[in-house]
């Protein structure tokens, strides 16, 4: 099976930070974001990953490839610990890359996959967002995709005045047959960054999907839509009015949404404080801190 991490886009909810360094290298503790979908991938069976990348971000890659200098050094010194460290991200999976000549939509980003990708179905994982790696939900959606054969998304209920910022999905229940890989539902309809009025529900489209490969035909067909782009939504909306299948799995474990400065803090402090090495001593620091900026702001 194969993922698609599209990474091309320019990251203007993280400005001045994405100027020169991509908001994909942005460290959670002491690993770039990208590295945890990567081994997200990984831990779900995935062997190959293509990066849709753009003009600056090439840096992305080196993450990934080996540090042959670093290295020696590192063997030198008698470093175990660090020499593991460098090594693992060339280790996880066999990285592929494509440049997104320009920032056409995540329709468009998906759709430079194609050559890659071909006829089979993939996984599309966005490069600002992961999953607790204690509560993975990637297996069982390539579980129900294989079931299937259609489209499968993720969702996640949230509160209706956040729903205009994602793509939204109505829903009805899915046959007893499949619900035994978690809360699956059939969706209805899907609409991209719905205002709250015209929402259907408020269950949002998260950065996980398995499509087949059917969706590269409705790619090209798709007009732009929101914001001028050409959306992804809108692509797997035809689809769905043509006939395909399109399932979703209800997702109610821990997710990092890193792509803009409040949840990237939440997920830098959650991840920081469950770590062996540097957890204790920074939840101590933490509850400390609370607590006296709390005597502050009430005093
Ligand atoms: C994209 C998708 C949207 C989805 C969101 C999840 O939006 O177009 O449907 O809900 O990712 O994060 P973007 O964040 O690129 O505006």
């Amino acid at each position: 099976m194969r993922a698609v991490i599209p990474a091309a886009g320019l990251a203007t909810r993280f400005l001045p930070a994405t100027k020169a360094v991509p908001k994909e290298l942005l460290p959670v503790v002491d690993r770039p974001v990208l590295q945890y979908i990567v081994e997200e991938a990984a831990s779900a069976g995935i062997t190959d990953v293509l990066l849709i990348t753009g003009r600056g971000k090439t840096s992305i890659v080196d993450h990934f490839d080996r540090q042959p200098y670093l290295e020696s050094k590192l063997e030198d010194k008698g470093d175990a610990k660090r020499l593991e460290a460098v090594r693992h991200p060339s280790e996880l999976v066999e990285i592929f890359t494509c440049r997104q000549h320009e920032p056409l939509g995540l329709g468009h980003a998906v759709g430079c996959a194609e050559s890659h990708v071909g006829n089979e179905p993939f996984a599309v994982l966005l490069g600002d967002e992961f999953m607790d790696e204690g509560s993975p939900l990637l297996p069982s959606m390539l579980d129900l995709q294989a079931r299937t054969g259609g489209i499968v998304l993720a969702f996640v209920e949230v509160a209706p005045e956040e729903v205009s910022r994602y793509g939204v999905a109505a829903v009805e229940p899915a046959e007893e047959g499949l619900r035994d890989l978690g809360e699956v539902v059939k969706v209805t309809k899907l609409i991209e960054k719905p205002s709250p009025d015209e929402a259907p529900s408020n269950l949002i489209v998260v950065g996980r999907y398995v499509l087949p490969g059917t969706v590269f035909e409705a790619i090209r067909r798709t007009k732009p839509g929101s914001g001028g782009e050409i959306q992804l939504t809108d692509a797997m909306g035809l689809m769905l009015d043509e006939g395909t299948p399109v399932y979703g799995i209800v997702y109610r474990g821990v997710r990092y949404d890193t792509g803009m400065p409040l949840g990237y803090l939440q997920a830098v402090v959650q991840l920081a404080a469950q770590r062996p090495d540097v957890g204790p001593a920074f939840r101590q620091w933490l509850a400390g801190f609370v607590a006296s900026s709390d005597g502050a702001a009430g005093g």
